[in-house]
């Protein structure tokens, strides 16, 4: 009687411990899945660019919109960096996964700040936008510079 209870907590913790490359059928399934994230994350981030040198003209709505979509996306790409992701059609370095406390400290950092963007969007202030800005393209700099080669 006892033993169905324990088999689906054994299977429930085995689930929970599951390595995150378990979310993907191929590794290339990753590799294309945080390029991919990463390139909507940034088409929106460039949209709240041009609002932010001006480009444009600011539209507190339009920047609500995309510092939403920027912040969803900000949180994809992590669990695609699995092990085993390292080889094909990727410029991520391998220091990834030789230094994965400092690439998840950065990526930390960028979810954080792109939060703090997101707030800053719907404050409807442009210069608290522009700051926020900067400080989020300053976190993608920062990880790219040591974990992407050009
Ligand atoms: C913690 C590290 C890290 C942070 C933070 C980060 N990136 Fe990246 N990014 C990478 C790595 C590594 C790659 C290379 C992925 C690959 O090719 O496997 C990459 C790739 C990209 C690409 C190219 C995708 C492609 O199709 O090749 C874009 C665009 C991009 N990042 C935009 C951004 C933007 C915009 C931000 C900030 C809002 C950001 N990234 C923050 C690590 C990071």
């Amino acid at each position: 009687m006892k033993m169905i209870p324990s088999l689906i907590a054994a299977i429930s913790a085995a689930l929970l411990t599951l390595p995150a490359q378990a979310q993907f059928a191929k590794p290339e399934d990753a590799i294309h899945y945080r390029k991919a994230s990463m390139n909507v994350l940034a088409t929106h981030f460039f949209r709240l660019a041009t609002m932010v040198n001006g480009r444009v003209p600011y539209d507190p709505k339009v920047a609500i919109a995309n510092a939403d979509i920027v912040m969803k996306m900000s949180k994809l790409p992590w669990p695609a960096f699995a092990p085993g992701t390292d080889q094909g059609d990727t410029r991520s370095r391998p220091s990834v996964w030789t230094q994965p406390a400092k690439f998840k400290d950065l990526s930390d950092k960028m979810v954080t700040q792109v939060a703090a963007l997101d707030a800053a969007a719907k404050t409807g202030d442009l210069d608290k936008l522009k700051v926020a800005f900067r400080a989020t393209a300053g976190t993608c700099q920062s990880c790219h510079d040591v974990f992407r080669s050009n």
